[in-house]
């Protein structure tokens, strides 16, 4: 541990109280200043006071793009890079980046991973199950269409396509252009290159396949009944007809849609996954593709009954959990991030409190310590998820499990146990997500609530406080045209239930804090969610790295 050892800040000293960090998930600042904006229409004394009380001591982040490790300027945010570089310090090339220069390269087919499933892929059937769409957050189109080509000149002669629609990374009612663009393509590459390929089985994301931190499994079994059994409660021919009719009009969500598999003439599945086939997952992202893994991968698994475990090789696009090795077998090497600060933080012996509800678990555990699941040292950590509501879509309870979060939170924060407490609360992201303009409201009001109960924490802590967000989501409600204007359909906005390219607030404070004297440096017009971690360091009472981004503080303010 002594080469992960942190010298004192000169100026900064360690005072023996806790510093306290929260995430505000999908909470960002938007130019738009209009009804659609959840996060300025909601009552924010909280965050309106850090602005207006420490004009020094708040400033805005970049959160989204090349700034946190993603492939162009045009990549909205996510949890998983904005966590990745608030606790690395440094700007990681990540997973869709790292899938695009196999593909591009071709080093994916020559790799370990594809040699694990090549013959079968060859000589039964290659299925490629994953996320529909170019959100760029767990999946991209162009990726599984190079990697579709890639198989088949690799030799591969029989696709089946298993594919969840989206409607969060991407526009909602867009779930039938995707099946409707994959089926057009399928159908020119099929006899471009004389092969056989079919879509063979989906459902909407929240319902089937990609659960996270084991919040349902029900959502897996129905994904693992669809794909490998080829059994689900819709069942038709022509999936562009069959999830049309699923979309009742558009009153079922794309994220929503009930798993569906295509049959032939025979009324068989044309899909379901026999012995020595291949299975490759083509997300890269990995939160939403660990419990799908364990299901096709584990020999002895209990969540729930696979009724039939087919002797197929499996390998994911990237290893999903790189402490559970999972999957064993992967096509394109993971980010793992070398030197983040969870490391340093422990090897320096302060003890660390982090809480969130289950829903968001990862975040403050497996994202902030550079993709490691686990604790890194049980003696100095102490990891508390709050149980989150399953089953229902967010926006009917948007408090979600906030004050939950918050009263644990504040309990670590008073009981002197701790140096570095962090948490996150899910509400602006997960309400945000499902396009309910009022709950998201409530929402982010909720969490306001929550930050000024930790805030007072701090305060009778005598400790210091860093409060931020990974990326924006509930500042922006309403898809907008070029000119910026609400996209408004049959008399009614279209939501937006995605994240936004938007900045976010840091603000720093806390009785501890030295004097007047500690403020934002001048010169980082440009910095990003990996100056945080610096930061935070610096706050705790430590230098950072010297290869860490700048911190964004200085003691030598007026
Ligand atoms: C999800 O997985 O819910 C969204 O695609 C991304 O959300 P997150 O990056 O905020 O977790
Ligand atoms: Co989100």
């Amino acid at each position: 541990a002594g080469d992960f050892r942190l010298a004192p800040h000169p100026t900064i000293t360690r005072i023996g109280k806790p510093l306290l960090l929260i995430v505000m998930d999908g909470l960002g600042e938007s130019k738009f200043h209009d009804e659609f904006n959840a996060v300025e229409q909601a009552n924010t004394p909280t965050l309106d006071a850090l602005k207006e009380l420490a004009p020094r001591r708040w400033r805005m982040l970049k959160a989204h793009g090349t700034a946190v490790g993603l492939p162009t300027d045009a990549d909205m945010g996510n949890s998983e890079v904005g966590h990745n570089a608030l606790g690395a310090g440094q700007i990681v090339d990540q997973g869709a980046k790292c899938v695009d220069g196999a593909l591009a390269t071709g080093s994916l087919f020559k790799l370990d991973g594809w040699k694990w499933i090549e013959a079968n892929a060859v000589a039964g059937t290659l299925h490629l199950i994953g996320l529909l769409s170019d959100g760029g957050v767990h999946s991209r189109y162009d990726q599984l269409t190079l990697l579709m080509e890639g198989a088949i000149q690799q030799g591969v002669k029989r696709i089946r396509l298993h594919v969840l629609s989206d409607g969060r990374d991407v526009n909602d009612n867009t779930a039938v252009a995707w099946v409707e663009r994959l089926q057009g393509d399928v159908a020119a590459l099929s006899q471009r290159l004389d092969v056989d390929v079919r879509i063979a089985s989906g459902g909407g994301r929240m319902a089937v396949t990609m659960d996270r931190y084991e919040s349902d499994w029900r959502v897996v079994q129905r994904g693992y009944y669809a794909h490998v059994l080829g059994e689900a409660p819709h069942r038709f021919k022509d999936p562009v007809q069959g999830v049309r009719e699923l979309k009742k009009g558009n009153t079922v969500s794309d994220q929503y849609i009930e798993a569906w598999v295509v049959v032939g003439e025979d009324g068989e599945s044309v899909g379901r996954v026999a012995d020595g086939d291949a299975v490759v997952t083509f997300n890269f992202r990995a939160d939403r593709m660990v419990e799908i893994s364990q299901a096709l991968e584990y020999p002895k698994f209990d969540k729930f009954d696979r009724k039939r475990w087919p002797d197929f090789r499996f390998a994911g696009i990237m290893q999903y959990d790189g402490d559970l090795l999972l999957p064993k077998h992967f096509l394109v090497p993971p980010p793992l991030i070398e030197r983040a600060s969870e490391q340093y933080v422990v090897g320096t012996g302060l003890r660390v409190f982090a809480c969130s509800e289950s829903q968001k678990i990862g975040h403050v555990t497996f994202f902030w310590n550079g993709n490691r699941s686990g604790y890194l040292d049980p003696k100095l950590e102490k990891f508390e998820e709050i149980p989150s509501d399953q089953g229902i879509s967010f926006d009917k309870a948007p408090a979600m499990k906030a004050r939950e979060i918050a009263a644990a939170t504040k309990q670590a924060l008073l009981s002197g146990k701790y140096d570095f407490v962090r948490c996150n609360f899910a509400n602006p992201d997960m309400v945000g997500h499902t396009g309910n303009l009022k709950a998201a409201i409530e929402a982010v009001t909720v969490t306001d609530e929550c930050v000024k109960v930790l805030l007072d924490a701090v305060d009778q802590a005598g400790g210091r406080f860093l409060v931020t967000a990974d990326h924006g989501n509930a500042e922006e409600m309403s898809q907008r045209d070029k000119a910026g204007n609400p996209v408004i359909k049959d008399g009614k906005p279209v939501e937006l239930t995605s994240h936004t390219l938007n900045p976010v607030l840091c603000a720093i404070g806390g009785p501890g804090l030295p004097g007047r004297g500690c403020c934002w440096q001048d010169d980082l017009p440009n910095a990003g969610l990996a100056n945080v971690t610096a930061t935070f360091l610096n706050l705790l009472g430590f230098e950072a790295p010297d290869f860490y981004k700048p911190t964004l503080i200085t003691t030598d303010g007026e």
